[in-house]
């Protein structure tokens, strides 16, 4: 198996699973309990919200721990953009964001707000100019990801949130592509609030955090007893919070190592063996993930494509259903013609892929390509 498809998902860390274990087993204390045992989770969970911050470049105060990415999304949507009801009730977002954010403002539409979806260009980046087209008099909230998950696409989130700080709006960046893979500087992008999803960067499943920057109207999207600074409600998921901080850490000093520059080459590798087979490459070609190569093989589909070479994980951009094309929603928004968003396949290394694998895999597809072809 070659596994090509770090942006779904990563392995877990092995120094994360050691650093997790004895909170899976001795170090079962509840932070809440004043006696040792608890004391000792208390502490655990304050030195990961300490690397998380040292990561992005907070505060600790300004993490929260989350069950994921969805989650965090869903409080900025529903948790932050209630209290900012009376105040306003638009809110900018694009058309290319995740469903984790597209769905909470759809159902906060339910709820008397009004959602602008901003469209991409042909590249699929938002440009600052473009969404200044859609500010109001009682916009609040402008929340564009940072980096595409199917694209790879990097958004100047620096630009765009000064233009929200110029007119007083909250902004919101969802993270959880870009953290790991580029340089995530909460002071040098000025936003106010920050997605983070712990399985796109080597920690478990099931874990992630927000950055909420001091001062920025709040309200719990989780009600309940008091823990994380009475801002999310539940009694801690220790285990994975500690995995959570290590994998910030391990990743911290990979970054300075510029370890991220090894994904792109390998990522180079593989656009440079597969280019000459009737493929385009979707996304921005400069503003891009390191480890992300979104292609689309022409005349073919990327279902059938995935199907005929099982050994390598990748993920496709399109459905087909009964000879109907579905192109997934960033490609349609970035107007992707469906004959050829139909063959749209997503590859994405990570820091354990090698080049043997990069190597063996564009064999594979050549074989692949050359066959269906035929
Ligand atoms: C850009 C983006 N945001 C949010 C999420 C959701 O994160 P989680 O799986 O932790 O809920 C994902 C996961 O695919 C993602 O790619």
């Amino acid at each position: 198996m070659i596994y090509l498809d770090y942006n779904a998902t990563t392995p877990i860390h092995p120094k994360v699973k050691e650093a997790m274990l004895p909170f899976l087993e001795e170090k079962f204390g509840n932070p809440s309990c004043s006696y040792a045992l608890g004391k000792e989770a208390k502490r655990a969970v304050e030195t990961a919200r300490q690397q998380v911050a040292n990561f992005i470049n907070a505060q600790p105060e300004e993490i929260i721990f989350t069950s994921g990415g969805t989650e965090s999304n869903n409080t900025v949507f529903k948790g932050v953009l209630w209290v900012l009801k009376e105040k306003g009730r638009h809110v900018i977002t694009t058309q290319i964001e995740h469903p984790s954010v597209l769905n909470p403002a759809l159902f906060m539409e339910s709820l008397g707000f009004e959602v602008s979806l901003v469209p991409p260009n042909k590249d699929g980046l938002i440009e600052p100019e473009v969404i200044k087209r859609y500010l109001r008099g009682d916009t609040v909230l402008i929340s564009v990801m940072h980096a595409n998950n199917e694209t790879g696409t990097i958004q100047p989130i620096a630009e765009i949130s000064k233009i929200a700080k110029e007119y007083g709006i909250i902004f919101h960046t969802d993270a959880a592509q870009s953290l790991g893979k580029i340089e995530v500087n909460v002071e040098k992008l000025g936003v106010d609030l920050l997605t983070i999803a712990g399985h796109k960067l080597y920690a478990p499943k099931g874990i992630g955090g927000l950055y909420i920057r001091k001062g920025t109207p709040f309200s719990p999207f989780m009600h309940g007893a008091g823990q994380e600074i009475a801002k999310r409600a539940g009694t801690e998921n220790i285990a994975y919070i500690v995995g959570l901080g290590k994998a910030c850490e391990i990743l911290r000093e990979k970054l300075k190592g510029k370890e991220n520059l090894h994904l792109a080459k390998l990522r180079d590798r593989l656009w440079k063996g597969i280019k000459d087979l009737e493929v385009v490459r979707f996304g921005h070609p400069e503003h891009c993930l390191p480890n992300t190569l979104f292609v689309g093989f022409k005349g073919l589909s990327g279902e059938k494509v995935l199907k005929a070479m099982p050994e390598i994980c990748a993920s496709t951009g399109a459905a087909c259903h009964s000879g109907q094309v579905n192109l997934s929603h960033v490609l349609s928004a970035m107007g992707v013609a469906p004959e050829l968003g139909k063959g749209a396949v997503r590859f994405s290394v990570g820091y354990p892929t090698t080049e043997e694998e990069v190597e063996k895999a564009i064999e594979i597809i050549k074989e692949t390509i050359a066959k269906l072809k035929s």
